[in-house]
């Protein structure tokens, strides 16, 4: 049922805070601020590699974890499209782990993946959201996700459980690989913990952003820039425009932009930043001074420092709370959910059924 709600998508990402809270409660204990996996049975601190295979939303999750993974655990990360990773003979060592990512649990081309991984002597850990479906049966970890049903097409809520998913198991292999001191573990705990609140104040923005969704919904291109870990949230906010509102959006590493997409900008293509304040700031300011030198109009996401600093002159802004850069890929996914929503709306297309698109992608 969608309550008040006009749209599956939409109610499923109103739904954020209290599925991430869930879902957090299955891997963080509040009373001693730790990280604990629900189910674990094989020794996480002998694993020197690990494999993460997934595809679309799923696998941005997939790519925001590998920061996690090797910052934390500094255990080097392969991570690939479901559908690359099988033809491509990927060598797979003895005692590596490889993660699945899937809202739906049944992505034809994630499951022949585990199942070639399981045949190459990886353990199988599952992140997914369907906690009967195959790849939760076949896994030797199950890692569930408790967003609950997802019924709008485009991946919202689960995204975020995944993220929120992966950043705990991060952290926990870092405590057992003795990478991660006590005192660090009971600070992401605490930092995850946050996580609620914060989408709550992202949302918060839901009528800025309706406002400023006309400005969007004329461009034929738009351009979704990210660095470090918010380089895959770039690469989400653009397949979700592209998704539900048909309109055609790239997600690019800031950096690369001058290795060929800046051809593209004039002041047809919008051009998203997403870029909290921090150390890698400065350098996104200087990705958005050449695209306003070539008329490009840029529509930032930044908390209030960095809005101050470099959000006069933008097209429009977009204010989120300033986080931890831990959950900061959770709340900046509310912001690039919100925009693909409102812009879908504005072009009157069919946000929970998008043309062309199956929830659950069971042909390879
Ligand atoms: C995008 C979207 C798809 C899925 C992809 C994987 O909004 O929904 O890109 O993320 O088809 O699906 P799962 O996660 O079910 O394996």
């Amino acid at each position: 049922e969608k309550g008040n709600y006009r749209h599956f998508m939409q109610k499923e990402i109103f739904e954020q805070p209290t599925v991430v809270a869930q879902t957090l409660n299955s891997y963080v204990r509040q009373a001693d601020e730790s990280v604990a996996l629900p189910q674990i049975d094989f020794d996480l601190t002998a694993i020197k590699r690990i494999t993460i295979v997934a595809c679309g939303t799923s696998f941005y999750a997939g790519m925001v974890a590998k920061y996690w993974f090797e910052t934390f655990a500094r255990v080097p990360v392969d991570i690939d499209v479901a559908s690359e990773f099988r033809y491509r003979e990927p060598v797979l060592e003895d005692g590596g782990l490889a993660i699945f990512i899937s809202q739906s649990g049944e992505t034809a081309d994630t499951l022949a993946a585990l199942r070639h991984c399981k045949e190459n002597g990886q353990t199988i850990a599952a992140v997914v959201n369907v906690p009967t479906s195959t790849m939760a049966r076949e896994a030797d970890l199950l890692l569930p996700t408790h967003a609950g049903p997802e019924i709008g097409v485009a991946s919202t809520k689960a995204f975020t459980c995944q993220l929120a998913v992966l950043a705990a198991v991060a952290a926990h292999m870092a405590v057992k690989k003795g990478k991660m001191s006590r005192e660090e573990e009971q600070e992401v705990v605490r930092h995850l913990l946050e996580a609620p609140a914060c989408l709550n104040a992202a949302l918060d923005h839901d009528d800025d952003i309706a406002a400023m969704a006309p400005l969007i919904a004329p461009a034929r291109d738009v351009l979704y820039l990210g660095r470090g870990q918010d380089y895959p949230l770039a690469m989400e906010g653009a397949l979700k425009l592209k998704e539900i509102s048909y309109i055609h959006a790239e997600g690019y590493a800031s950096g690369e932009m001058k290795h060929g997409p800046i051809a593209l900008i004039d002041e047809a293509v919008p051009v998203i930043v997403l870029a909290p304040s921090g150390p890698l700031f400065e350098k996104t300011v200087s990705n958005m001074q050449e695209v306003s030198a070539r008329g490009g109009k840029i529509v930032l996401i930044s908390d209030a420092e960095g809005l101050a600093e470099a959000g006069d002159g933008c097209l429009a802004t977009i204010e989120m709370p300033k986080v931890h850069p831990l959950i900061a890929p959770l709340v900046y996914a509310v912001p690039v959910q919100l925009l693909a929503y409102h812009v879908a709306v504005v072009k009157g297309t069919d946000v929970d059924q998008p043309r062309n698109l199956a929830k659950s992608v069971t042909v390879e």
